[in-house]
């Protein structure tokens, strides 16, 4: 064993001493920094990654109507089919949906088709669920039979569908039980009997949906999103409201209605990263702009919608609408508005009365372009502006920086949108942990008299872009140091989103996302318990939290924001400890505030920077609470290694 003097022992020993003396912070609880928005926490939803189809919207069968490019992808073949048997027919008369089969039995063949689902069907042991087509009988006698089955041909569940009627379209419906569960389930649709009939909108939901709503969103989903509690949802995106193309942009119009006539349009992802080719991903808009209201509503959550500015993706095709013709993009977001907040007497008040909700949705923000720039961009926007402030004054105009936090295009627009006097800028990044770390007093210096902020999509990325994105501790912790600069000045951030939200396991294009799934699961990642502490922890008041004078931004790998929460009396301190040893804090209140009760703890924690959630291991890294008693009014509490905490402080 290595000898050591006793000089060199004592060195050792103060400098162990030294490191274990506490830090001092200081809490200025008396002077009140400003106010944190409601909207401060909220999440950003996007049909990436089967987010919509194959992913919080329930519907099991892919490409219902036929409406693919390949108007049988996602169908095989089930028995005999004669030439001729089944053929698809395009009814230019059908709006939004020409497509559908018609079927055409001479004698009783066994013929039918089988549905793959979105990567299989989700199917769950005693559950119920609804299969249902729109169909015209021709000549009498096909009845349906139907099975679910496991990926080995398994029947887990049985149905008969006889089908009769007039030569009219109309609607048939039966219940299916299963007896097992199975993540790689099919659906059998078996044509029996003679004769001939025309079938459309092949359609499976489960019947328990979220709210148990008929043909709804899928619950573990929305369940996940609703306990993080978040403030807004921006939705329809990020790149999908743009299009490849102007053809492909988002147009929330052809998405509410009567569901089988929205006309399904290609999904831009489908065809976005060579690497991850989707070819069979289209929108069906089964979740179109109404259910996006629907659901902010439910989750208790203001409504974003991000509408086109008239452009198309600029790292696609980059085509803009000639100026002239823009008004009908400017009349959609005044229709918009309309369709949300109008009375039920207005032609789009109407329409959203007929879908079962004749009371308004409240809109009060609208965003209008996501990651457009330069001029082309603020030419169009000025168009919007103009209209939109004179004739609602009332909504806050949201608009993009670009696509990045910094740089020639950012610079040009922040200073654009600033002179232009736009309500909230909208801001992204998409940048390693290191920048977020170095990034945490970004917010600080900036202009507290002009325009608001949005960080309206982030995510630290470990590994781009070359590889797929973990969602590792690593990622999460870098986050929650920046987020708190983001809390620190929610005075001029008033709204902030990790994006993209959901990745099906095996339907991603794009990755780390923050909720990862497959068709029967759904876990958070390490940086959704970080999104969800911030928002469940949000506060009303934003309350300095200062350590040698200075905004606790990354000294010592040292991150903190804290804020007082009007409603409960508590003060709550974030920090961060980004250091892979324990840190000690004696956290000093200003004498006049005592604290008066117990408070909590809460500790996401781990020394392995690279630990993150799976399917096996969905809770691998997670909070924990611990109830705890300070004194008088210094919080003297130690910090794990690698530790993001929250903690509640009744004060009076
Ligand atoms: O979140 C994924 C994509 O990232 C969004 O669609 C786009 O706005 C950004 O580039």
């Amino acid at each position: 064993m290595k000898k050591i003097n006793l000089f060199t022992a004592l060195i050792l020993l103060s400098s162990s001493l030294f490191s274990q003396a506490p830090i001092e912070m200081k809490i200025a609880l008396d002077q009140p920094a400003g106010e944190i928005s409601s909207t401060m926490w909220g999440v950003f939803f996007e049909d990436i990654n089967l987010g919509a189809d194959g992913g919080i919207y329930a519907e099991l069968v892919k490409n219902r109507s036929f409406e693919f490019d390949a108007p049988l992808m996602g169908w095989n073949q089930l028995g005999e089919l004669p030439e001729g048997s089944i053929l698809v027919v395009n009814d230019s008369k059908r709006k939004g949906n020409r497509r559908s089969l018609r079927i055409n039995k001479k004698v009783d063949f066994a013929a039918g088709l089988q549905n793959e689902g979105f990567r299989g069907m989700g199917i769950k042991q005693g559950e119920r669920y609804e299969f249902s087509l729109l169909y015209k009988q021709i000549s009498e006698g096909v009845k349906l039979k139907l099975e679910l089955v496991d990926s080995s041909g398994h029947v887990l569940a049985e149905g008969q569908l006889p089908l009769t009627g007039n030569g009219e379209w109309q609607t048939a419906a039966v219940n299916l039980t299963a007896n097992a569960t199975t993540a790689g389930g099919k659906l059998n649709i078996w044509f029996q009997g003679t004769g001939e009939v025309v079938v459309d909108m092949l359609s499976l939901f489960p019947e328990d949906t979220w709210k148990g709503r008929k043909k709804g969103l899928r619950k573990d989903m929305v369940q996940i999103l609703d306990e993080m509690k978040p403030g807004f949802i921006r939705f329809p995106g990020g790149c999908i409201v743009e299009g490849r193309d102007l053809a492909n942009r988002f147009q929330w119009k052809n998405t509410v209605g009567p569901i089988e006539q929205r006309e399904l349009i290609i999904n831009r992802w489908n065809t976005e990263f060579s690497q991850r080719l989707t070819p069979d991903y289209f929108q069906s808009f089964g979740l179109g702009f109404f259910e996006y209201f629907l659901l902010s509503e439910d989750i208790g959550a203001e409504p974003v919608p991000i509408l086109n500015c008239g452009m198309a993706c600029q790292f696609n095709t980059a085509e803009v609408v000639p100026m002239d013709e823009l008004d009908e993009y400017v009349q959609d977001a005044l229709d918009l508005i309309e369709f949300a907040n109008g009375p039920v007497d207005s032609p789009w008040g109407k329409i959203r009365a007929e879908m079962g909700h004749p009371a308004p949705f409240h809109l009060k923000l609208l965003g209008v372009g996501n990651e457009n720039w330069g001029p082309q961009y603020v030419e169009r926007l000025e168009a919007f502006q103009n209209i939109l402030k004179q004739k609602h004054p009332e909504i806050a105009l949201i608009a993009s920086s670009g696509t990045g936090p910094d740089g020639e295009r950012f610079e040009y627009l922040d200073d654009k949108l600033r002179s232009m006097k736009i309500d909230i800028i909208d801001e992204h990044y998409y940048r390693p942990p290191a920048w977020f770390l170095s990034g945490a007093a970004r917010y600080d210096d900036y202009d507290r008299r002009g325009a608001k902020i949005f960080a309206g999509e982030y995510a630290s990325h470990t590994t781009r872009p070359n590889g797929p994105g973990r969602s590792t501790w690593e990622a999460a912790l870098s986050e929650a140091a920046f987020m708190t600069g983001l809390e620190r000045n929610g005075d001029v951030v008033r709204m902030a989103s990790y994006a993209p939200l959901f990745g099906h396991v095996e339907g991603w294009q794009w990755s780390p996302d923050l909720i990862w799934v497959d068709n029967l699961n759904v876990y958070g990642t390490p940086s959704y318990h970080v999104q969800k502490l911030y928002s469940l922890h949000k506060g009303s008041t934003i309350i300095p939290i200062k350590y040698e004078g200075k905004n606790v931004t990354g000294a010592d790998s040292l991150y903190a924001s804290t804020v007082f929460d009007r409603d409960s009396g508590e003060l709550i301190i974030k920090f961060v400890n980004y250091n892979n040893s324990s840190t000690s804090v004696n956290f000093q209140l200003n004498s006049k505030n005592k604290i008066v009760g117990t408070a909590s703890k809460i500790t996401l924690a781990n020394p392995d920077l690279n630990i993150a959630n799976s399917i096996e291991q969905p809770l691998a890294i997670q909070p924990v609470t611990d109830q705890m008693r300070y004194n008088g009014n210094v919080v003297k509490e130690t910090f794990a290694p690698y530790s993001f905490t929250v903690i509640r402080i009744p004060v009076r």
